[in-house]
């Protein structure tokens, strides 16, 4: 196997980039970085302390007071926020309601691709995110893009969101993940975008385990 070899899964919102990851990571046996996460955590840290998402002043202020870890275990990454587990309570929608806003700032963007660029320094791994295969690694000696219909990326997440007893309605999961589209895309700062040397993985027609082939395939022919 190649040293140090790194895979960056970029793509839209609620589009199983995670389960993906994650499962391509147990399968080559790669750490799995869910950047994402960590954006979460930030942004639960300024709803926590009532500091406006769109005060981007008070934001720049607070980022020293925040510390994030992410813990790997076997099939799950424990987020610590100040060394308190919010894990779960990163993925509720006051959370996503405000992920996009704190993550187009341009400081708190370069806190956590300094962060994530440690962690690909020596380790094989697989890293979800929006600009992992664009600004963070560059490099990624495979990157792969994901997208889906938005409806069915609606209907996967509000399933989701149920099971842990959220109240939702699809609707409003829908209207989230189009507007941190919009924003994500069209944000100043490393915008999401497919890398010109990604491959697009459209997966609204396909269960988890094509897609999972799909990708083992990709890096297969990436090393062979
Ligand atoms: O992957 P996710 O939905 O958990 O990500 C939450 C938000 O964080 C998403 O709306 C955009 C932002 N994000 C980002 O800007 N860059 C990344 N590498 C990962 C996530």
């Amino acid at each position: 196997m190649p040293k140090n070899f790194i895979i960056a899964i970029d793509g839209y919102s609620s589009c199983g980039k995670s389960t993906i990851a994650k499962a391509l990571a147990k399968r080559l046996n790669f750490i799995y970085v869910d950047s994402g996460a960590m954006y979460r955590a930030a942004t639960l840290y300024f709803l926590r302390n009532n500091i406006d998402c769109n005060n981007r002043d008070a934001i720049i202020e607070a980022l020293e007071n925040i510390h994030v870890e992410l813990h790997l275990e076997d099939d799950y990454t424990q987020v610590l926020l100040n060394n308190e587990d919010v894990s779960e309570e990163i993925r509720l929608m006051p959370v996503s309601q405000n992920v996009s806003k704190v993550s187009a700032i341009k400081e708190v963007r370069q806190a956590m691709v300094k962060l994530q660029q440690k962690m690909g320094k020596t380790k094989n791994i697989v890293m979800d995110g929006r600009d992992i295969g664009t600004t963070v690694f560059p490099d990624a000696q495979l990157k792969v893009f994901m997208t889906a219909e938005p409806l069915i990326r609606a209907e996967r997440r509000y399933k989701e969101l149920k099971a842990k007893g959220d109240e939702v309605t699809v609707r409003e999961v829908l209207d989230n993940l189009k507007e941190r589209d919009l924003l994500d895309t069209t944000r100043q700062e490393s915008p999401l975008r497919k890398a010109d040397d990604a491959v697009i993985l459209d997966n609204s027609h396909m269960n988890p385990e094509q897609q999972l082939e799909f990708v083992v395939n990709l890096y297969k022919n990436k090393i062979s």
